[in-house]
This record gives structure tokens, sequence and C-alpha cells, in this order.
């Protein structure tokens, strides 16, 4: 039973999800390359997985944005002065906590965050809920790329947070579309938190996607058995190779995965036969990297403009705090 003070809207059933699902594999996989869009990782199955990537000793993403957020927080939530937190694929809902233990006047702040884990965003608010009496909570269970025209109306001042680095995982076009999307939901006042991982040397970043107990390899495959299960289609997990690289020239670290034989793949939902030869890969994550030169160029392109920027002392990780650039 949910608080009074707790409700969620679903805008995206499994009926939804299916019928989006079967678009975005039909395009991926008859184009060259091959792809699937990342989105279709976090299964409860991925979503258990992604929480035991965060842990692993070579995945310093999530840490050193966890100790970043944590030093700043204070400053964050005094520059802000949020009523509403709006959060853009928080998963486990961990690093709000951080805002919530910052907020000068907490009562009445409500926190409306939009992830289509449905499960996995029920448990973590039912754990905000618990431990913050005074949150509002409006979740969106839905797609941030589709779903944001149903982020409820403002009651206040907005601070929409947009962590973990997920901006790196959109092309340019469409992480400037995400960004505008997302400027529209700040209205004059409201200011966007992004986590943004930067460029390194290629012996940090290829390990923390490419990980030595093979846990990023299973997360990795695992989207497979999501496109099976959804369009009861045969991928054999065990006969695809986990393959990340840092392209340089793209700022990008890519995750594919390469068939270790030839493979002839059913999609019967999709009326799709799919020949693979070995070596033939499937690209399911980009995962850009940036300056804050090129921060800033992404937030101009999404009609955003920068205000604060942090950093940890080894400048591996970023925070953006942006304002509309048409805002004071
Ligand atoms: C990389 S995890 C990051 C989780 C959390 N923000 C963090 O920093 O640890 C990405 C999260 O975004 C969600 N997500 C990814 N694409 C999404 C989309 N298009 N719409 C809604 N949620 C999405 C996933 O379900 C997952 O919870």
């Amino acid at each position: 039973m949910w608080p009074a003070r707790c409700r969620f809207d679903v805008h995206a059933d499994d009926a939804a999800f299916v019928k989006m699902l079967e678009a975005d594999v039909r395009r991926g996989l008859s184009a060259w390359p091959r792809s699937i869009p990342p989105k279709y990782f976090y299964d409860e199955i991925g979503a258990r997985l992604f929480e035991r990537i965060t842990e692993l000793p070579e995945y310093y993403l999530t840490r050193v944005e966890a100790s970043l957020l944590s030093r700043v927080a204070g400053e964050v939530a005094q520059r802000t002065a949020p009523d509403e937190i709006v959060e853009l694929g928080p998963g486990s809902c961990r690093k709000v906590r951080w805002l919530f233990d910052a907020l000068r006047s907490p009562a009445g702040v409500r926190y409306v965050p939009i992830d289509f884990g449905r499960d996995g965003l029920r448990d973590a608010v039912s754990g905000l809920t618990r431990d913050y009496g005074w949150l509002h909570v409006h979740g969106v269970i839905g797609d941030f790329e589709r779903d944001l025209v149903h982020v409820p109306a403002p009651i206040g001042r907005r601070l929409a947070l947009f962590l973990g680095s997920t901006i790196g995982n959109f092309e340019p076009a469409a992480r400037a579309a995400l960004l505008g999307e997302i400027g529209r939901l700040l209205g004059a006042d409201g200011r966007l938190l992004l986590g943004v991982d930067l460029v390194k040397e290629r012996s940090i970043l290829e390990p923390a996607y490419d990980d030595a107990a093979g846990v990023t390899a299973a997360f990795n495959r695992n989207i497979l058995a999501v496109v099976n299960r959804a369009l009861d289609a045969d991928f054999r997990l065990d006969a695809y190779r986990h393959h990340a690289f840092y392209d340089d020239a793209a700022s990008r670290v890519e995750m594919h995965l390469l068939a270790t034989a030839p493979q002839r793949v059913h999609l019967p939902k999709l009326d799709m036969v799919l020949d693979l030869h070995e070596g033939d890969g499937i690209w399911t994550e980009s995962s850009y990297k940036f300056t804050r030169a090129s921060t800033e160029a992404m937030l101009a392109d999404g009609g955003l403009a920068l205000d604060a920027w942090y950093t940890d002392e080894h400048d591996h990780f970023g925070l953006a705090l942006a304002r509309p650039a048409a805002s004071p």
C-alpha cells in the first residue's frame, strides 16, 4: 500500500514496450552496422547486472560520480533551491539521496522519477518514502525519449537530474533533441544537473566496459535474452562474444556482440531471419566521453548553458549544472 503522497503514472505497459522494441529491433537489425538500442538492456536481470557493474573495481563511473555528488550536493541545493526534483533514468534512486540530504527546507518537495524499469522504480521509491517522511512522489513509468510530455506540470522551481553518464549513450542529434526536451521541462528558473564521463586514458576506459569478472559481458549478452523473450526470437546467448573498445577519434567506448560461429537467427514476430557470419557484430552501446568544452557545446546544441562545472580531483567525471540558455 502506497502512502497518499505517492503516485505513479504508467505510460509504458508491456504491450507498448513490445511494440516499441519491435520497431527498434527491426530498424536496427536491418541496418548496417547492425544494432540494438541500449535502452533494452534494463529488464529485471539487466537492472540487477547493472547494479553489480556499479560495484566492480574497474567501473569507476558510479563511485566517482557519487563521491563528487556527495561533495557538491550542498552547493547545488543552495544554488537551485528546488521545489521539485525530476530525475531521468534514476535506476535504484540512490544518487538523489545526496540532494535530499542537502535540502535546507525539504517540506513539500516533490520527486518525479521517470524510468521504464517498472518494479525496480517502485521498489526504489518505497525505500525513499520510508527514509524521507516529507517526500512527495509522482513517478512516471515510461520512456524518457517519448514520455517527457507526461511529466506533471511543475509545482515550483525545478531541478532535473540526468546522472550516471546516460546522456553518453545518445548520438549527437538525439542528445540535442533530448536536452531540448529537458530544457522545456525546466521553465525559466529551473536547472539541470547532468553527469558526464570525461575523456581519459584508454587503460582506464576500456576495463570499465570489459571487467575481469565478466559482469559487463553478461549484461551485454542479456540484451539478446530481452529480444528473445519479447519477439520469440532464438538468439543463442553463448554464441556471442562481448567486445568493448575506446574509439579515440569519436570519443566513445563502443560495446558490440560478435558471433563466434555462423548463426541463423529467427525473429518470427518480425517475420525476419538473420544470417550472421563468424565475427559479425551487433552494436549494443556507445558511451560518449566529454571534456568541459564538448559538454558546453552539447548543452548549447540543446538550448542550454553551463552555470557551474564540478569535477573530481583526477578529472575523471563531470557534473554540469545547466540552465536554459535564454534565462539569466
Ligand atoms: C545507466 S543506468 C543509470 C542509473 C542511475 N541514473 C545511475 O546513475 O546509477 C540507466 C537507467 O536509465 C533507465 N533508462 C534507460 N533508457 C531509458 C529510457 N529511454 N526511458 C526511461 N528509462 C530509461 C534504465 O532503466 C536505468 O535505470
